[in-house]
């Protein structure tokens, strides 16, 4: 019966050092031995919440259930978001799942183990082998940011003649603009200050601009596509006079509340928002072996997994300090 050590959220933020227990392996099950996790904008979501925390997670096999097929012991995996569907639906069916009905994802569902941790144990469905191109540390990011900005440009079919605005170059934005870069794609960047311009130009920005107290903004030729990957919601007054006709904006952040735009300019232009999570897992797939293809990593800031490590990386991220993703690594390769 394997038994691990998690990290959880709890009620008033801190981190809690815990255990999970799972019974013997069944079906397509796979225990693995996690050595990194990305710390992702969506946890600091879930921090107050009594549940093992991270989904950008990489690790080795140690054990495989019965109807195992394709992993043995020593594969280099990773997994993200999604960790089971009912693979029956239309939307399972079309390649869609993260958009079935009974999905079981972060947040949601498995809430005892997470990639905060020093074991866990997921189907071999949902799990993705990690190209020998990247390391463990430089897949983990990829597991949920990576997939998650790659999937809005590939699923939606964003041309390499497309201009393509990302905004906020942190884990997801970081990667956005490599992803859209390497498509072909010519990328123009917003971000708060030009604390981050040459590291983006250097990632394949075209153009930057800092939108810090800015009501409007001259960036020439219009956006066709525009990834929203900030923490807080932007100030769109200040975004929809940069988006072409028939443009598409995709709000990727995760925030509360509605999100409320200016309507004629969305009208009149024929402007499409066009929501978007995670990939499923075809596209997560195409997006590993796009990024191992085109020598696309995060650029990574290391912490050890522990208390005191998840804590100061969430604390790095929250005061925007992070360049551009933190990677928890045991403390043994710290
Ligand atoms: N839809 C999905 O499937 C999905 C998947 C993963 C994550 N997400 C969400 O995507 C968002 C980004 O995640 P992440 O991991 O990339 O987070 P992150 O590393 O914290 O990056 C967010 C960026 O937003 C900008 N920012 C920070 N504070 C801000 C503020 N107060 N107002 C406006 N901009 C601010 C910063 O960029 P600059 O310094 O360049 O301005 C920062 O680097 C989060 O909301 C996360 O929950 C969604
Ligand atoms: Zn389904
Ligand atoms: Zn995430």
């Amino acid at each position: 019966m394997p038994s691990f050590t998690v990290y959880k959220g709890s009620k008033d933020g801190s981190i809690q050092k815990s255990s999970t227990s799972k019974p013997e392996l069944t079906a397509d099950q796979v225990l693995l031995r996690i050595t990194a996790s990305g710390l992702c904008g969506t946890d600091a979501h879930y921090r107050t919440q009594d549940m093992a925390l991270g989904h950008e997670g990489a690790g080795v096999v140690e054990a495989v259930g019965p109807s195992v097929r394709y992993l043995k012991a020593g594969d280099r995996v990773g997994w993200g978001y999604e960790h089971d569907c009912c693979g029956a639906c239309q939307w399972c069916l079309s390649g869609r799942e993260t958009y079935c009905p009974e999905r079981a994802i972060y947040g949601l569902a498995n809430l005892d183990q997470g990639s905060f941790a020093t074991h866990a144990v997921w189907r071999e469905a949902f799990l993705f082998r990690i190209p020998d191109e990247l390391s463990d540390e430089e897949a983990a990011p990829l597991m949920c940011g990576g997939a998650t900005v790659f999937n809005a440009l590939h699923m939606y079919d964003i041309q390499p003649t497309a201009r393509v605005g990302v905004i906020g170059v942190g884990g997801l934005g970081h990667l956005a603009i490599q992803f859209a870069a390497k498509m072909g794609c010519d990328v123009v960047v917003f971000s708060g200050t030009n604390s981050k311009k040459e590291e983006a130009m250097k990632l394949g920005a075209k153009e930057f601009f800092a939108t810090k107290g800015k009501t409007e903004l001259d960036i020439g030729k219009k956006v066709d596509a525009l990834l929203v990957t900030t923490s807080m919601k932007p100030d769109w007054n200040l975004y929809f006079p940069l988006m072409a006709p028939d443009s598409v904006i995709f709000p990727i952040s995760v925030a509360e509340g509605n999100l409320e735009l200016p309507y004629m300019p969305l009208l009149l232009n024929g402007i499409r928002i066009q929501g978007s999570f995670v990939a499923p897992r075809l596209n997560h797939r195409q997006m590993l072996d796009f990024a191992a293809r085109h020598g696309i990593k995060p650029i990574l800031m290391k912490f050890p997994m522990t208390t005191e490590g998840i804590t100061e990386a969430m604390q790095t991220l929250k005061d925007g300090r992070m360049r551009y993703r933190g990677v928890l690594v045991p403390e043994t390769k710290a």
